[in-house]
């Protein structure tokens, strides 16, 4: 069983409620049991949100040296920090950078991320599946 942390930074407690247009009308928890379900016996799926940049950084130190993956939506903290790239940078697991649109459909200023260079791989556009795709890169694929 793969040990794999979901974590989801500002604003993305309000998924559900907030733009549904963009990010859909499904709030995360409910997701989550799903995802949780479908993986079953496949991948321990731990899950932590904060809207504050320093959590977010604690909870990458909290677990970069023991679990497998990290499934990582910085939100708009993906556009502005270092300090969360130097983070991922500075520990062992691999992140996963996911979105649920496709930043590169709208703003300009979301198309620049601190984090891709220092993630394994991205994964946007997907809706809430984005989680679900990242998961199954952690789980399925061969180097
Ligand atoms: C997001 C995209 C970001 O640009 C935005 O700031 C978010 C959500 C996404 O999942 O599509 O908060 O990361």
């Amino acid at each position: 069983m793969k040990r794999i942390l979901i974590l989801n930074g500002p604003n993305l407690n309000l998924l559900g409620q907030r733009e549904p247009e963009i990010y859909g009308k499904t709030g995360f928890e409910p997701y989550l049991q799903q995802l949780r379900a479908d993986f079953g016996s496949k991948a321990d799926i731990e899950y932590f949100q904060s809207n504050h940049e320093g959590a977010l950084i604690d909870k990458l130190h909290e677990t970069g040296f023991e679990y497998d993956g990290i499934v990582l939506n910085a939100g708009a903290y993906t556009h502005t920090s270092i300090a969360l790239a130097d983070a991922i940078k500075a520990i062992r697991t691999p992140v996963i950078e996911v979105h649920i649109s496709n930043v590169h459909a709208r703003e300009e200023f979301r198309r620049h991320s601190y984090l891709s260079p220092v993630c394994k791989g991205v994964i946007c556009g997907f809706g809430l599946a984005s989680y679900q795709l990242a998961i199954i890169a952690l789980l399925e694929t061969r180097e």
